[in-house]
Protein backbone atom coordinates (compact mmCIF):
# COMPACT_ATOMS: atom_id res chain seq x y z
CA UNK A 1 0.00 0.00 0.00
CA UNK A 2 1.91 2.75 -1.21
CA UNK A 3 -0.01 5.90 -0.61
CA UNK A 4 -1.57 4.40 2.62
CA UNK A 5 -2.56 7.30 5.52
CA UNK A 6 -4.46 5.11 8.21
CA UNK A 7 -7.06 6.89 10.42
CA UNK A 8 -5.81 6.14 13.95
CA UNK A 9 -8.43 6.97 16.89
CA UNK A 10 -6.29 7.43 19.98
CA UNK A 11 -8.64 7.79 23.27
CA UNK A 12 -7.04 9.38 25.60
CA UNK A 13 -7.47 10.18 29.37
CA UNK A 14 -7.65 13.57 30.12
CA UNK A 15 -5.32 13.50 33.03
CA UNK A 16 -2.54 11.85 31.83
CA UNK A 17 -2.17 11.17 27.44
CA UNK A 18 -4.42 14.12 26.71
CA UNK A 19 -1.90 16.76 28.53
CA UNK A 20 0.80 14.32 27.33
CA UNK A 21 0.13 15.18 23.84
CA UNK A 22 -0.46 18.53 24.64
CA UNK A 23 3.26 18.27 25.85
CA UNK A 24 4.09 17.09 22.67
CA UNK A 25 2.83 20.50 20.97
CA UNK A 26 4.23 22.37 23.76
CA UNK A 27 7.60 20.92 23.22
CA UNK A 28 7.50 20.99 19.38
CA UNK A 29 7.67 17.02 19.01
CA UNK A 30 5.64 16.13 15.93
CA UNK A 31 3.02 13.31 15.85
CA UNK A 32 1.39 11.82 12.56
CA UNK A 33 -1.34 13.71 11.66
CA UNK A 34 -2.98 10.37 10.99
CA UNK A 35 -3.86 10.00 14.93
CA UNK A 36 -7.20 11.75 15.84
CA UNK A 37 -7.39 12.54 19.77
CA UNK A 38 -10.87 11.40 21.62
CA UNK A 39 -10.34 13.16 24.86
CA UNK A 40 -11.97 10.65 27.70
CA UNK A 41 -12.18 11.47 31.53
CA UNK A 42 -10.52 8.28 32.45
CA UNK A 43 -9.91 5.21 29.80
CA UNK A 44 -12.13 3.49 32.41
CA UNK A 45 -15.04 5.10 30.64
CA UNK A 46 -14.02 3.89 27.35
CA UNK A 47 -16.34 0.83 26.49
CA UNK A 48 -16.03 -2.07 24.04
CA UNK A 49 -18.51 -0.50 21.58
CA UNK A 50 -16.69 2.88 21.14
CA UNK A 51 -13.96 0.64 20.30
CA UNK A 52 -15.74 -1.16 17.75
CA UNK A 53 -17.69 1.87 16.85
CA UNK A 54 -14.39 3.51 15.54
CA UNK A 55 -13.54 0.08 13.57
CA UNK A 56 -16.98 0.36 11.70
CA UNK A 57 -16.56 3.96 11.03
CA UNK A 58 -13.25 3.60 8.95
CA UNK A 59 -10.68 3.59 11.65
CA UNK A 60 -7.69 1.37 10.38
CA UNK A 61 -6.29 1.18 13.98
CA UNK A 62 -7.44 1.76 17.59
CA UNK A 63 -5.39 2.94 20.56
CA UNK A 64 -6.88 3.61 24.12
CA UNK A 65 -3.86 6.05 25.96
CA UNK A 66 -4.53 5.69 30.26
CA UNK A 67 -2.78 6.91 33.06
CA UNK A 68 0.15 4.56 34.06
CA UNK A 69 -0.80 1.49 36.07
CA UNK A 70 -1.44 2.50 39.56
CA UNK A 71 -1.77 5.99 38.75
CA UNK A 72 -5.35 6.29 37.69
CA UNK A 73 -7.45 9.52 39.19
CA UNK A 74 -10.51 6.92 38.95
CA UNK A 75 -8.88 4.35 41.08
CA UNK A 76 -8.62 1.21 37.94
CA UNK A 77 -9.80 2.75 35.20
CA UNK A 78 -6.62 1.75 33.14
CA UNK A 79 -7.27 -1.29 34.92
CA UNK A 80 -10.56 -1.66 33.47
CA UNK A 81 -9.56 -0.40 30.06
CA UNK A 82 -6.95 -2.97 29.53
CA UNK A 83 -9.16 -5.75 30.00
CA UNK A 84 -11.89 -4.16 27.55
CA UNK A 85 -9.15 -3.93 25.27
CA UNK A 86 -8.29 -7.12 25.62
CA UNK A 87 -11.51 -8.62 25.00
CA UNK A 88 -11.87 -6.73 21.89
CA UNK A 89 -8.43 -7.80 21.22
CA UNK A 90 -9.65 -11.54 21.09
CA UNK A 91 -13.20 -10.82 19.26
CA UNK A 92 -11.19 -8.73 16.22
CA UNK A 93 -8.93 -12.13 16.38
CA UNK A 94 -12.09 -14.04 16.12
CA UNK A 95 -13.02 -12.25 13.02
CA UNK A 96 -9.47 -12.62 11.49
CA UNK A 97 -8.29 -9.14 11.88
CA UNK A 98 -4.78 -8.28 13.02
CA UNK A 99 -5.39 -7.82 16.76
CA UNK A 100 -2.34 -5.47 16.68
CA UNK A 101 -5.04 -2.60 15.33
CA UNK A 102 -5.82 -2.10 18.55
CA UNK A 103 -3.67 -1.39 21.53
CA UNK A 104 -3.34 -0.32 25.43
CA UNK A 105 -0.83 1.94 26.00
CA UNK A 106 0.31 4.05 29.53
CA UNK A 107 1.62 6.76 30.28
CA UNK A 108 2.02 10.19 32.66
CA UNK A 109 1.35 13.79 31.92
CA UNK A 110 4.77 14.57 31.47
CA UNK A 111 5.39 12.12 28.97
CA UNK A 112 5.11 13.83 25.85
CA UNK A 113 7.78 12.11 24.13
CA UNK A 114 6.80 8.81 24.68
CA UNK A 115 3.12 10.20 23.31
CA UNK A 116 4.59 11.26 19.91
CA UNK A 117 7.02 8.64 19.54
CA UNK A 118 4.03 6.20 20.55
CA UNK A 119 1.40 8.01 17.89
CA UNK A 120 4.32 7.38 14.97
CA UNK A 121 5.25 3.93 16.02
CA UNK A 122 1.52 2.85 16.06
CA UNK A 123 0.93 4.83 12.70
CA UNK A 124 3.94 2.87 11.01
CA UNK A 125 2.25 -0.08 12.34
CA UNK A 126 -0.91 0.43 10.61
CA UNK A 127 0.37 1.62 7.44
CA UNK A 128 2.40 -1.44 7.71
CA UNK A 129 -1.21 -3.80 8.12
CA UNK A 130 -2.93 -1.94 5.45
CA UNK A 131 -6.80 -0.53 5.53
CA UNK A 132 -8.79 -2.18 8.05
CA UNK A 133 -10.92 -5.08 7.16
CA UNK A 134 -13.93 -2.90 6.82
CA UNK A 135 -12.36 -0.41 4.60
CA UNK A 136 -11.13 -3.48 2.31
CA UNK A 137 -15.00 -4.77 2.18
CA UNK A 138 -16.20 -1.75 1.49
CA UNK A 139 -14.33 -0.86 -1.61
CA UNK A 140 -14.81 -4.88 -2.61
CA UNK A 141 -18.68 -4.06 -2.56
CA UNK A 142 -18.60 -0.68 -4.16
CA UNK A 143 -16.65 -2.64 -7.10
CA UNK A 144 -18.83 -5.06 -7.15
CA UNK A 145 -21.91 -2.53 -8.12
CA UNK A 146 -19.76 -1.13 -10.41
CA UNK A 147 -19.70 -4.22 -12.83
FE1 LIG B 1 -6.27 8.40 33.54
FE2 LIG B 1 -8.11 6.80 34.71
S1 LIG B 1 -7.72 8.88 35.11
S2 LIG B 1 -6.75 6.36 33.08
Amino acid sequence: MENFEPEIIAFCCHYCAYTAADMAGSKRLSYPTNVKIIRVPCTGKVDALHIMSAFEKGADGVYVAGCLEGDCHFKNGNTRAAQRVAHVQKILQDLGWDTQRLAMMNMSAGMGEVFARTACEFTEKIKQLGPSPVKQMNTDSYRQTQR
